[in-house]
């Protein structure tokens, strides 16, 4: 197996992802962090939406939304999921496909107390992915969580993360004339080794 060099070096995934995120947050305009992430429905249709990587652990990767939103739905249905991000500044995408589990302990606790007090009271008022009469109904929510919450509310139940970890990682980065170079790390399982392969563009 050739020698992987240059951006691609490392014998850890994670930490790999980790680099090309902190290169990409010097250059990209906003969000270097923006993922889109993939579920699929009860039907097996795919989905897809953005959101924001907000921790790249030593073994998976969270993210944080409302439990009760359509991808919530879908994630906790199919117990599966998978991201793609694509940085317009590096020219490179990262894509994983995972398992997922929930992250509604402390770490989701301290990442919710973390954000703004206006976000922390969106959380409250938004219920994420069902249908809204109106934009002055959602603001007639929010002053109505801010009336009850008072300055330090704590995080809904119904808010959190989710952690993926993955079964395969690709590292992609553009080359001349399309012939781009991909390195896909596949395992069987979390607590197996990971295979390295270069893939053809
Ligand atoms: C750049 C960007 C970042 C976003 N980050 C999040 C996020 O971290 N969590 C979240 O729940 N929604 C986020 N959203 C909104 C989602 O894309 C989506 O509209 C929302 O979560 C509802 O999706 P669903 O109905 O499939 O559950 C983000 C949207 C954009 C464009």
């Amino acid at each position: 197996m050739e020698a992987r060099k240059g951006i691609f070096a490392g014998d850890n995934p994670f930490e790999i992802a980790r680099r090309w995120l902190d290169e990409a947050t010097k250059t990209e305009i906003n969000d270097p962090n923006a993922i889109a992430l993939s579920t699929v429905d009860a039907d097996g249709l795919p989905n897809a939406r953005m959101v924001l990587l907000k921790e790249i652990e030593d073994a998976a990767f969270v993210f944080y939304t409302n439990y009760t939103s359509a991808k919530a739905q879908e994630l906790d249905h199919a117990g599966k999921a998978a991201f793609v991000m694509h940085w317009k500044s590096l020219r490179r995408q990262i894509r994983v496909r995972g398992t997922i589990t929930k992250e509604e302990g402390p770490q989701a606790d301290a990442y919710y107390k973390s954000r703004s007090l206006k976000s922390r009271l969106g959380a409250w008022a938004s219920d994420q992915s069902s249908p809204l009469a109106s934009r002055a109904a959602l603001v007639t929510e929010v002053a109505k969580v801010t009336a009850k919450k008072g300055p330090n509310p704590d995080r809904p139940a119904f808010w959190g993360g989710y952690r993926i970890t993955p079964v395969e990682i690709e590292f992609w980065a553009d080359g001349e004339y399309r012939l781009h170079d991909r390195f896909v790390w596949r395992r069987a399982g979390p607590s197996d080794d990971w295979s390295v392969t270069r893939l053809n563009p």
